[in-house]
């Protein structure tokens, strides 16, 4: 008997892999997978019972806990971003790959197949992870090796009684998790083309957002964020209640023009309300405890791993190194941030940490610790290498 275990979203391509398993690939035994990431839960349902439908033996596998916890929180400490991107497809997909390789490990697998396409970024995320937890198993994309119309797969779905449920109406590839949602397809992706309002679900816009700002408290420990005005709370909470607010607040939509790792420029719409929210937190409070050359250098570091995360190298030594040395900062990331939600924008009105390196007394205009007198020394060889330079320019 050959097995084959399928990340399997519900969706029309990785539903039609269903039946290309066992007609073109030989494998008796179809074992699915979806993994729970905080898509919402219809979706998580729809895929199991599609699945059932479909004679497949099914595993639901509730990873959003540790989504939070070993992939978001160490996304917040890097402020993970690319290119004004936060992360959040890229860094679901290493963890939903990792659920698969311990369900085929589970079951004795041969190989796995995913529905990712052969133009986009999740193939080299998934495969990757793979390859390095599970080298011995043989990896099938039938969307990249069949190249098949949207209309081919419908066709080919209906001859194979696979349920296609919304397929023909739907214009938009979505993909969601509690991190943010992505929306592609149709025109969307032309650098030029207005996103029309229905692509948005979880962030109203702005100019309909209440008239009335909200201000939030978010509490750090370690940079990560731990409670929400005042209140404890755990880390899926935590993300959905700041996803929330952020979105009824129009906070969260992102439109950038994004350099995919083969080269290709798309133009790319989120809403990422939780991220774009509870990453202001966390750079407002960076920057008021950590040195100005450790901001410098830290910029460095985040930007590269944002690209690692990006590149799904989850698991790649840099991206440890990086993080030891992110960690090594965290420890004085601690206090509590301020925001006011209001009408599209989270602004930071306020930060406070035990570890901030501010005084008053020295900053303050009120008082005399400061002893300006001292000053008129450094203020006279400011620039003095300028100065020379201007006066041998003249
Ligand atoms: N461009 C984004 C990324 O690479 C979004 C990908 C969305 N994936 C999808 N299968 N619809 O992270």
């Amino acid at each position: 008997m050959k097995t084959v275990v399928l990340v399997y979203s519900g969706g029309l391509d990785t539903s039609v892999c269903i039946p290309m398993m066992r007609e073109d690939y030989g494998f008796d035994r179809v074992v699915t997978v979806t993994i729970d990431v905080g898509q919402p839960a219809e979706d998580v349902q729809i895929a199991a019972d599609k699945a059932k439908a479909l004679g497949t033996e099914h595993y639901t596998v509730d990873a959003k806990d540790e989504f939070a916890r070993e992939y978001i929180f160490p996304a917040i400490k890097a402020n993970g971003d690319y290119q004004g991107y936060p992360l959040s497809t890229a860094i679901a997909r290493p963890l939903i790959s990792l659920k698969a390789v311990e369900v085929a490990k589970k079951v004795k697998g041969d190989a796995f197949c995913h529905g990712c396409t052969g133009k986009g970024n999740d193939q080299f995320r998934i495969e990757f992870v793979m390859r390095t937890m599970a080298p011995e198993l043989d990896i099938i994309a039938p969307m990249r090796e069949k190249n098949m119309t949207r209309i081919e797969e419908i066709e080919y779905a209906k001859s194979r009684n696979v349920p296609i449920g919304q397929s023909l109406e739907k214009i938009w590839s979505i993909d969601e998790n509690m991190w943010g949602r992505s929306i592609e397809g149709g025109r969307l992706e032309e650098p030029d083309y207005f996103p029309p309002e229905e692509i948005f679900q979880w962030t109203v816009n702005p100019q309909d957002a209440p008239n009335t700002p909200e201000e939030i408290a978010i509490g750090f420990e370690n940079g990560v964020p731990v409670s929400l005005n005042g209140q404890m709370m755990q880390p899926v909470e935590l993300i959905y209640k700041v996803k929330d607010i952020s979105g009824k607040h129009g906070v969260g939509r992102v439109d950038v023009m994004e350099d995919r790792m083969l080269g290709l420029k798309v133009r790319e719409n989120y809403e990422c309300p939780a991220a774009v929210t509870l990453i202001a937190a966390h750079k407002a409070l960076e920057a008021l405890v950590c040195t100005k050359e450790e901001l410098a250098f830290k910029a460095m570091v985040d930007r590269k791993w944002g690209e690692l995360a990006y590149q799904g190298l989850w698991f790649d030594p840099l991206k440890e190194d990086l993080e030891a040395f992110i960690n090594k900062i965290q420890e004085r990331v601690n206090g509590v941030v301020h925001l006011r939600m209001y009408k599209g924008s989270a602004t930071v009105i306020g930060r406070s940490s035990e570890s901030a390196l501010y005084s008053e007394d020295l900053a303050s205009f009120d008082s005399k610790t400061f002893v300006q007198s001292e000053m008129t020394g450094s203020v006279k060889v400011h620039g003095l290498q300028s100065r020379m330079y201007w006066q041998l320019k003249k």
